[in-house]
């Protein structure tokens, strides 16, 4: 693997090819529709924006992405973000989930977010495995909270700490 880096506008058309199979094929996302390059450019330039987005190279190409994004919009949630992370189908156990997920959170840490949540359709091992690898705690899990693909699903919460900065947090940046 070459490493993580930022994302540009230009990534965006390997990023919707990662992520269209999520979409059309299992339920691990909730959406639909797979965004094409121009929404997928937009995502990435929003989340550049406040938050952050990371790609993972390998050969040269882009293998991997990870995002964050606000956890809810009501103001107080504002030191909370959501995050993703998703390879190209069939890239698993290589240490990019790892790699992905240390650099976003290195990001948003120093922009001032605090805690990162995540949610996972349930049953995952891969997702369920590196957000415990990474010292993600529970949460809870929704019950039959998502139909797709002919079925309800269950997801399960999970949330991490990236900061410790002393209190009051300062506005993130
Ligand atoms: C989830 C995903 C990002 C994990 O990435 P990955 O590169 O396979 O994970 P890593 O190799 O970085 O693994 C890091 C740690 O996570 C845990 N882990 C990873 N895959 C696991 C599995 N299948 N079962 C149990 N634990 C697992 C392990 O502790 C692992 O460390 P180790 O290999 O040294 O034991 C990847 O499988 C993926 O893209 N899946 C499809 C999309 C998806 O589910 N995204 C998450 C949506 S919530």
């Amino acid at each position: 693997m070459d490493g993580v880096r930022d994302a540009s506008d230009q990534d965006a058309e390997a990023c919707a090819a990662i992520y269209a199979p999520y979409v059309t094929d299992t339920a691990i996302t909730f959406e639909t529709e797979p965004p094409d390059a121009a929404e997928m450019a937009a995502r990435i330039a929003e989340a550049q924006h406040m938050h952050a987005w990371v790609v993972l190279e390998d050969g040269g190409r882009v293998v991997g992405y990870a995002y964050g994004r606000p956890f809810k919009a009501r103001e107080a949630y504002r030191w909370s973000c959501e995050v993703s992370v998703y390879l190209e189908l069939g890239r698993r156990r290589s240490g990019g989930g790892r790699a992905l997920y240390d650099a976003l959170f290195a990001r948003l840490a120093k922009r001032g977010y605090r805690t990162v949540a995540a949610g996972m359709t349930l049953p995952n091992d891969a997702s369920e495995g590196l957000h415990r690898a990474m010292g993600f705690t529970p949460v809870g899990t929704y019950r039959r909270i998502g139909w797709k693909n002919n079925a309800w699903h269950d997801v399960r919460w999970v949330q991490l700490t990236i900061s410790h900065e002393e209190d009051p947090p300062a506005e993130p940046r």
